[in-house]
């Protein structure tokens, strides 16, 4: 049994005070959740307040970003085990914002989650491809390309320690969810190439979330697929009423 991740991926929303009052006010909401991993990713910034707010409740907190060396002359960066020493435990890596926006490629995305998993973080590595990609019907090409090269060279026990997230771009923001049929068959074609590379096992148990347009109202029909093992949410997880009725789905 995969148990399901439900993760709030709040880019760059809210200052230090709303972070806490949103946890303050989520925590109880989600309280007697059990079925789910629940996780919150602020901005580096705000991740004190969370952590801080989290503390005793059942709601984890993650990065959006990490760099992949421990220490050293790389301004404005923050490394791995600058975030587990203040008790932050996940880490997105790979956005398709981040792909788009800041360089990041295939080989920076390998060498953060490596970085990730020695310092003890959980990472969720995102792939997902952009709509004139899905259009030319490379959906498959793209994530498989995402896959050998940012998630493949790991070995089979790093590869243990991480989440997926599928996230077609032409999903995000956009108010167009993926259906839970579309969802689905990118999801079975990415556990397939982790059963190629990492076997039977390892592919059963990996988590892969879908992120895209994620509300209450559809979270339901995406959790009912057998592929579909939780969310990463962007705009709706940032009231928590909504992300609670996202989280006890
Ligand atoms: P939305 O839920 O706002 O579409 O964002 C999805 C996302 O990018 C989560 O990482």
């Amino acid at each position: 049994m995969r148990k399901p991740v439900l993760a709030g991926n709040w880019k760059m929303h809210k200052t230090a005070a709303e972070t806490s009052s949103f946890v303050e006010a989520f925590a109880p909401m989600v309280a007697h959740a059990k079925h789910a991993e629940i996780v919150i990713c602020p901005t580096f910034v705000n991740l004190p307040a969370a952590i801080g707010s989290a503390r005793s409740t059942n709601v984890e907190i993650g990065a959006q970003d990490v760099f992949w060396l421990k220490e050293g002359a790389y301004t404005g960066e923050i490394s791995a085990p600058s975030l587990t020493a203040i008790g932050c435990r996940w880490v997105i890596i790979g956005h398709s914002e981040r792909r788009q926006y800041f360089g990041e490629t295939d080989e920076t995305v390998f060498k953060k989650t490596i970085a990730a998993l020695d310092a003890g973080l959980k990472p969720i590595v995102c792939v997902g491809e952009r709509l004139e990609e899905r259009e030319s019907g490379a959906t498959e090409t793209v994530c498989g390309g995402q896959f050998t090269g940012g998630i493949a060279g790991l070995t089979l026990e790093q590869f243990a320690k991480i989440v997926i997230a599928y996230e077609p771009v032409w999903a995000i923001g956009t108010g167009k969810t993926a259906t839970p049929e579309i969802a689905s068959d990118t999801h079975r074609f990415v556990r397939g190439e982790i059963r190629k590379r990492f076997g039977a096992e390892a592919a059963g148990s990996c988590r892969i979330l879908y992120g895209g347009s994620v509300k209450p109202d559809n979270i339901k029909g995406l959790m009912a697929q057998p592929e579909i093992d939780g969310a990463l949410v962007g705009g709706a997880s940032l009231d928590p009423a909504s992300f609670a009725a996202i989280v006890n789905f």
